[in-house]
């Protein structure tokens, strides 16, 4: 999720337990969008989280990631933001329905792969439901004086949340664009020139992260950094990479991934213990550390260096171009 990050450990694992939490409070944020507090039922603290960061809600069956979107380092309380996607796969309508001030939540993590990094001025861009990691980065980059700016577009002021948040910033610093008001955001004039020392972080829907990804491309490598919602189209070469021999060298097994299954599937049939959620290459739940092997990277997380590093694959989508892939697992 994102793009010209450091190549090192990139995925931050605050907490990969289950935790039994329940909701303290259940607000509405814009049209379509509520937000929910999060605590322990017994007062005890949270698991740390930076901003960038997501839990998974593990809702009876389905498993769904929201960035945690309250003050940042707060371990009384997470709170994230729900949009309503009637047409979508269920997990934000079944939010909607049946979660209320005092409803009982399991979540897992936080997990953060989209992480601010230091830097002495950002551009933020979010569209939509994007502003809420961007909303904790905002807070972070104030709390270390840098300087920055939000160009936040959305289809209909209506629908765009924590406004009323954002107005304490200033028009000079926050660019509010409806659609319905006033067109697309203007990415040209805030990116047509390229600032060394500038960092760009951008979450949203997939046509807004498209037009900020070629705006950026003049920019120095490692500066930009997005976050999807959905699996971005990979390039695949050739049709499928057929079977590979996998060597799981903690747990001593070599295993046989044919062609039709994921590393993922075969890992877990064989009895080896592994996170995972979205299954599409986007959560970064199932991120395992690569020993060796060319790894066929088909996920919408790890950036064109996470990728030549080699260091690490998301196992649910990724394959291996080599007869042998080797795997700290
Ligand atoms: Fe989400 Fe693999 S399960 S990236």
């Amino acid at each position: 999720m994102s793009s010209g990050s450091p190549s090192a450990a990139m995925l931050t694992v605050f907490s990969e337990r289950r935790s039994d939490l329940v909701i303290t409070a259940r607000e509405a944020r814009a049209e379509g969008v509520i937000s929910l507090t999060l605590a322990d039922p017994h007062g005890a603290q949270l698991p740390a989280w930076t901003p960038g960061a997501h839990i998974d809600l593990l809702l009876d069956g389905i498993v769904r990631q929201y960035s945690l979107c309250g003050a940042p380092g707060d371990q009384n309380t997470w709170r994230i933001a729900i949009l309503l996607a009637p047409d979508g796969r269920g997990g934000s309508r079944k939010v909607h329905q049946t979660l209320k001030a005092g409803s009982p939540i399991a979540v897992r993590g936080p997990r953060n792969h989209f992480p601010l990094h230091a830097a002495p001025r950002y551009i933020f861009i979010a569209g939509g439901i994007g502003i809420t990691p961007i909303l904790a980065m905002i807070a972070e980059a104030e709390a270390a004086g840098a300087s920055w700016n939000l160009l936040y577009g959305g289809r209909q002021r209506a629908s765009m949340a924590f406004l009323d948040e954002l107005e304490r910033y200033g028009q000079d610093r926050v660019t509010v664009t409806p659609q319905d008001e006033q067109g697309q955001l203007n990415l040209a004039d805030c990116l047509g020139t390229s600032r060394p020392g500038t960092l760009v972080y951008c979450c949203g829907p997939e046509g807004l992260l498209t037009a900020v990804e070629e705006a950026c491309a003049l920019w120095p490598t490692g500066t930009l950094h997005i976050e999807r919602f959905a699996p971005k189209a990979v390039e695949v070469a050739g049709e499928d990479t057929g079977a590979f021999e996998l060597v799981l060298q903690r747990s001593g097994l070599t295993l046989q991934v044919p062609p039709d299954q994921s590393v993922f599937d075969v890992v877990s049939e064989a009895g080896v213990s592994v996170l995972g959620s979205c299954f599409e290459g986007v959560c970064g739940t199932c991120e395992q550390a690569v020993i060796d092997g060319d790894v066929d990277h088909r996920d919408s997380i790890l950036s064109d260096e996470e990728r030549e590093a080699n260091e690490y694959m998301m196992i649910c989508v990724s394959r291996c171009r080599s007869a042998r892939l080797t795997l700290d697992l």
